[in-house]
């Protein structure tokens, strides 16, 4: 029913007709229903770039959007995600975007819907249209994904963009390696190759790097910025070394001076801004595929 829940179980096919609908809404093309239609976006986690990156996509795509905010819904009064939706449902919305920060939380709801979520991002499990837009990026460099060299850097274990784009990046064709420290590679090391940073250097094509996610780490970090940075971070030493062509892509926000230097946050190679702009023609095709099924 055209829903999006995570990508690991859409067919590589699938993916690249969602590139291909994004790539013409990025170069201009517009589409729009033949009816009056409603989304809600519901957003239990804080958000800018996914919430508001949907919001301009709908209202491209001519949609009323109804924005929930937690704060000051029924959920206050002890409303469940089971009968908040069920509202939405019932008073028109015709697909929901929703983040939460529950893993697999679409499970206990999705069967009793009968019309499509949109995931914009399930606790440390799935992100799916970040890693769409991060194909888009990657796809725009270098056209085919096959044997491209990808290292995913940083704290792994909380992050549902590493999830996402490391195992359809590997079924897409491209060698992907991880980096950074060995406690944070967890439920990632055995699947992935974990090299240091400055060996990756040498040999990738997009450095990925993923923000510490200090919300969901237990107690303070185990090293101050500056030495995470020095140890684990791109700093502007490191970025010398890079290939030539190579990339910097981060989902952001970024933690600046820590996960990369400041300086390289929007420098020749990064394309962290271009990521948030292939967002909104991402969710176009992705909201267009939602209310098209
Ligand atoms: N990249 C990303 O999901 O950013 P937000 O948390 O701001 O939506």
């Amino acid at each position: 029913k055209g829903e999006l829940l995570t990508l690991e179980t859409m067919s590589t096919v699938e993916i690249s007709t969602i590139l291909e609908e994004a790539a013409q809404f990025a170069q201009g093309v517009q589409w729009r229903p033949n009816k009056e239609l409603f989304i809600a976006n519901l957003f239990f986690e804080p958000s800018t770039r996914t919430r508001y990156s949907f919001e301009v996509a709908e209202k491209m795509l001519g949609l009323h959007v109804l924005s929930f905010s937690e704060e000051s819904s029924s959920v206050q009064k002890g409303e469940s995600l089971l009968d908040t939706v069920k509202t939405f449902e019932a008073i028109g919305a015709n697909a929901l975007v929703i983040r939460h920060p529950e893993n697999d939380y679409f499970q206990e709801i999705r069967e009793r819907l009968s019309i499509p979520i949109i995931n914009a991002g399930d606790g440390s499990g799935h992100h799916p249209t970040q890693s769409l837009l991060d194909l888009l990026t990657i796809q725009q460099e270098f056209s085919s994904f096959s044997g491209l060299n990808v290292v995913i850097v940083g704290d792994l274990r909380h992050s549902r963009v590493a999830r996402s784009n490391a195992e359809v990046l590997t079924r897409l064709g491209a060698k992907v390696k991880i980096a950074g420290p060995k406690e944070w590679m967890k439920g990632f090391d055995t699947a992935y190759q974990h090299i240091p940073l400055d060996d990756a250097l040498n040999e990738s094509d997009v450095v990925m790097l993923l923000r510490i996610q200090h919300e969901r780490h237990e107690g303070s970090m185990e090293w101050s910025k500056e030495i995470y940075h020095q140890q684990y971070g791109l700093t502007i030493e490191r970025e010398k070394r890079m290939k030539k062509e190579a990339i910097i892509l981060h989902p952001a926000p970024v933690n600046r001076g820590v996960e990369l230097a400041s300086e390289l946050v929007d420098c020749e190679r990064s394309r962290i801004f271009k990521q948030m702009k292939n967002g909104v023609a991402v969710r176009r095709a992705v909201v267009k595929r939602a209310l098209s099924n």
